[in-house]
């Protein structure tokens, strides 16, 4: 029961009331109520009940205020409790005999859509408005940085076919790289409800979007590819089993190792501003010769591999370096795959981890919080 119903079966010093000008909003409450009530009568019998309760002899809402609060009330309160209790029958009697009348007219339904009528005169509801995810404006913000120099965007299959995942990719299938990715195959069946014959996998990467791409387009070629990749890696604090890369591809008649460490430097300094620390570390990818890994220096412990209390840096596991991405000259034997001529054409391809980058730029220690949609994590980051 709320305060609404129970106020006229309460004396006026018991509801604190004193002076003349609380009584105006008492009586407000009251007709709020009356009307909410009304809402509910839609035949007959609710309809008795709703006249009983509020013109009732015996206990009626109007004896209730005539007793409880008029009877009671001292000189100074009764003139403006007498004023108010005629106000409010003179409102009551006349609805109350209205909606007799619409339901002897078999307007029951009529009375039932007054609940569903939208009171234009009361406020709004005012729905929070929500952000972006901060993955989708880190993918964002890369995306306008390559944009500002000559970049576009490509998308490809997420459920993708080994050729495109590994074979086109120089990944022959009993390569070594393949065990560590090799993972996450489905089934999908035809329309005809059959297992499709052709091995489908969740993609491990965004690098067939790369083969993707040159397959559709004659040099030159300059992509960047956002995208969700999934793989068997158990989650930690920098590992999840589905997480996001950007793929980037630029191939043309006179691409050089300078073009590719001059590209992904000023991706990085635009990305991190001019503080932070890089290094390219020698790697291997069966797609790009020579391959490097790009790291850049762990935030969290800033390069030293310790935390406060001496503890090894659970981020970088120690390093003082976190790897955010792959990258390379185009290895010659992909273009075989795309029918380019690798003695014509040179280009370098890279491979990030957007979830890593985020962390570090935005110094969170865990990238599980991405995907746990705390609200708490996310409205840091409207
Ligand atoms: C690749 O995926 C290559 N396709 C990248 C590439 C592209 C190389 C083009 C050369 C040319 P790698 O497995 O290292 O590379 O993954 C790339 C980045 O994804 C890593 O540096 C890391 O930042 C991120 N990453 C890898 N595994 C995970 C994981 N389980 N969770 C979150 N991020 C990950």
């Amino acid at each position: 029961m709320n305060a609404a119903e129970n106020i006229t079966a309460k004396k006026l010093a018991d509801l604190g009331v004193t002076e003349p000008d609380q009584i105006a909003p008492l009586f407000a409450q009251v007709h709020w109520r009356f009307g909410d009530e009304a809402l509910r009568v839609h035949d007959e019998g609710s309809w008795k009940l709703f006249r009983d309760a509020w013109l009732g002899r015996k206990s009626g809402v109007l004896t209730q205020i005539t007793d409880n609060w008029l009877k009671p009330a001292g000189p100074a309160l009764k003139p403006a409790v007498g004023a108010a209790l005629n106000q409010l029958r003179a409102h009551l009697e006349p609805k109350i005999d209205a909606l007799q009348s619409i339901i002897d007219s078999g307007g029951g339904e009529e009375a039932a859509s007054t609940r569903d009528r939208v009171d234009l005169s009361l406020p709004g509801v005012i729905r929070p408005v929500g952000s972006r995810h901060l993955i989708r404006q880190v993918f964002q913000e890369i995306e306008d940085i390559f944009f500002s120099i000559g970049f576009s965007v490509a998308e490809g299959p997420e459920i993708e076919t080994p050729y495109y995942n590994f074979e086109a990719l120089n990944i022959p299938e009993f390569h070594p790289v393949r065990d560590d990715m090799d993972t996450f195959y489905v089934d999908v069946p035809s329309s005809a409800g059959e297992k499709s014959a052709a091995s489908l996998l969740l993609r491990t990467h965004t690098s067939p979007v790369q083969i993707r791409t040159m397959e559709k387009t004659k040099p030159p070629v300059r992509v960047i590819v956002p995208g969700k990749v999934y793989r068997r890696d158990n989650p930690d604090a920098t590992h999840s089993f589905m997480f996001h890369q950007i793929e980037g591809l630029a191939v043309d008649s006179d691409i050089t190792f300078c073009d590719f460490t001059g590209t992904i430097e000023y991706f990085v300094k635009q990305f991190f501003g001019p503080g932070v620390k890089t290094r390219f570390r020698p790697s291997y990818f069966p797609f790009t010769e020579p391959s490097v890994e790009f790291d850049a220096s762990c935030i969290f412990c800033n390069g030293t591999g310790s935390n406060s209390s001496g503890a090894t840096c659970s981020k970088c596991k120690g390093s003082g370096w976190i790897e955010l991405f792959g990258a390379g000259m185009v290895d010659p034997a992909v273009y075989g795959f795309v029918n380019y001529d690798p003695k014509k054409v040179s280009g370098f391809a890279f491979g990030i981890g957007i979830d890593r980058l985020a962390m570090l730029k935005y110094g969170i220690d865990d990238i599980q919080v991405f995907f746990q949609n705390d609200v708490r994590f996310l409205r840091q980051f409207p």
